[in-house]
């Protein structure tokens, strides 16, 4: 059976084609990048009609990519959790559009428990049971997957999500949205023990997040309290190098930390890490270090895989085999389903 998959959670409007034996036959993803960038961030409203223009366009590319039509398509799933309000509506309603008119089953995605799949679907095996840590834009989580279908929450930021974190420190230094790449690119240069940020709740037992007062620190160094003006100031690029480099190794030390407390507090062995942040080559080398050190099996989604795509819907695969298809009354949740 082919599965129609649609992703519009946040600001890329995706779309795949996938069979039940998970073979990707297509995947389009239209990064609304350029649109957000003069805001430093994801404007919602122009997010969400941006999708609005772009979802047929890429649905239908998808099913021209994969060689198929309308008629060959056995179940269309969507990301309904958690996202932007206005993002996820225009999805659904294509989702359930299609299941109307193709009378085929709706399947609900959980676009976090999508992005831990991505590992799954990569892997080409069995990656569960696992922990989960899903480092994104929006979210900064650890979760216990017992399987494919559970989704339990460890813990997860109290403040700002990494990625935020990232997005936020760059414009501030002056670099281009999104600021992941950015920073990651600028920090090449950087001497990551040039500042001693903090690592917030890293000595903590719970196994949350905090990016919050590091990313007032990275502040403080530039300038003090107040309305600042970060355009107007002139860094050394050196400044900016070492800046970026000491603020990524904190982040990655508070994630790479906290993973390896979820291994140690649930006895599992087997770390699945997913989202945007995902692709932060810093972050990823020190998992694999990691895990070499601590002997636990390390998935980390492919790049492709990592920020937002309609791929990781694939998830739906393993809900359709457990039966768990939706009405045409499923709605949209903005804020994470602790389920
Ligand atoms: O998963 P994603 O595409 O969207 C959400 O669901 O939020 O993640 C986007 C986030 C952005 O904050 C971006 O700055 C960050 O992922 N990101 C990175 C890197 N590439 C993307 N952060 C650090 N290093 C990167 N290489
Ligand atoms: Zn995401």
């Amino acid at each position: 059976m082919n599965i129609l998959t649609i992703e519009t959670t946040c600001d890329e409007t995706a779309a795949a084609v996938v069979t039940d034996q998970l073979q990707v036959l297509s995947s389009v993803v239209a990064s609304q990048d350029e649109l957000h960038r003069r805001f430093g961030g994801v404007v919602p409203e122009i997010a969400s009609r941006a999708h609005l223009e772009r979802i047929l366009p890429v649905i239908h590319e998808a099913l021209t990519r994969a060689g198929l039509s309308l008629a060959d398509i056995g179940a269309v799933a969507v990301a309904n959790t958690p996202g932007l309000a206005g993002s996820l509506l225009v999805g659904l309603v294509a989702a359930k559009t299609l299941c109307v008119a193709l009378d085929v089953p709706l399947v609900a995605v959980n676009h976090l428990q999508a992005h831990v799949y991505a590992c799954r679907l990569a892997a080409g095996r069995e990656v569960f049971p696992c922990v989960g840590l899903v480092v994104s834009g929006g979210h900064t989580s650890l979760y216990r997957c017992p399987d494919a279908i559970r989704f339990e929450l460890l813990g997860s930021t109290i403040d700002d999500a990494a990625g935020e974190a990232f997005d936020k420190v760059a414009s501030m230094l002056g670099l281009p949205f999104p600021g992941g790449p950015a920073i990651q690119r600028a920090a090449e240069k950087g001497n990551p023990h040039a500042f001693a940020f903090p690592r917030s709740m890293l000595d903590d037992q719970r196994l949350d997040f905090s990016f919050s007062g590091l990313k007032t620190a990275v502040r403080y160094k530039l300038v003090g309290p107040g309305r600042a003006d970060f355009s107007r100031l002139e860094l050394p690029s050196q400044l900016v190098a070492d800046l970026a480099a000491s603020f990524q190794e904190a982040v990655v030390d508070c994630l790479v930390g906290k993973a390896v407390q979820a291994l140690e507090r649930t006895g599992l062995d087997t770390l699945c890490v997913g989202g945007g942040v995902a692709a932060n080559t810093r972050l990823r080398a020190r998992l694999e270090e990691q895990a070499r050190i601590k002997g636990f099996r390390l998935f980390i989604a492919p790049l492709r895989l990592c920020t937002d795509n309609a791929v990781m819907g694939a998830i739906a695969v393993e809900r359709l085999r457990a039966g768990l298809t939706e009405e045409l009354t499923l709605d949209v949740h903005p804020g994470p389903l602790r389920r």
